[in-house]
């Protein structure tokens, strides 16, 4: 089932998610399939489940081709649960963002390079991966709204943050968020 996307300023958006306690359960199944739907039909690169109203450490991303991010790598479809980040180093890098919950803007957001994401899948089998670039900060944003953290709090320069169709008006404004 399609779900909304709650939108920034929405109270329900800046809530600490709980852990996800039972692992392979129609619940959690049912969820992960309804939050694949939502992000396919906003042409979303992740999602958290909170963006749905579900208070639960659940986050959702990957993509082969995402015309919302066209420059972008392919980032592996992963189904993250009960996540736990560690940088590989101390470098940040800047790069833009936007969000489903933020629609029609993007920011400049400093993430770190690259890191260590460790959780588990829908069945309750482990996760651990060293990623950079694209996928380190897909990782990042997503798993920022399980803290109720949106991007345009991290941005350090408000004058990188603007409409998207004036930012980058090569993208096509039918597939933006
Ligand atoms: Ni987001």
């Amino acid at each position: 089932m399609i779900h909304s996307i709650l939108k920034m300023g929405d109270s329900r958006l800046l809530r600490i998610a709980e852990p996800v306690t039972a692992f392979n359960t129609a619940e959690l199944h049912q969820l992960i399939e309804d939050m694949f739907e939502t992000m396919i039909r906003a042409s979303g690169a992740g999602l958290a489940a909170p963006q749905i109203g579900v208070n639960l450490r659940v986050v959702i991303f990957g993509f082969r081709a995402n015309p919302r991010y066209p420059d972008a790598p392919v980032v592996p479809e992963t189904v993250l649960i009960n996540p736990v980040l560690t940088p590989l180093s101390e470098q940040t890098e800047e790069g833009w963002e936007g969000c489903l919950s933020v629609p029609g803007l993007r920011g400049l957001v400093p993430r770190w390079s690259a890191l260590r994401y460790e959780g588990f899948d829908q069945f309750g089998n482990a996760i651990c991966r060293d990623v950079d670039g694209f996928h380190a900060r897909v990782v990042q944003h997503e798993c920022d709204h399980l803290d109720g953290v949106l991007y345009p709090t991290r941005i350090r320069d408000l004058t990188q943050f603007g409409f998207t169709e004036v930012l980058f008006p090569e993208l096509d404004p039918a597939e933006d968020d």
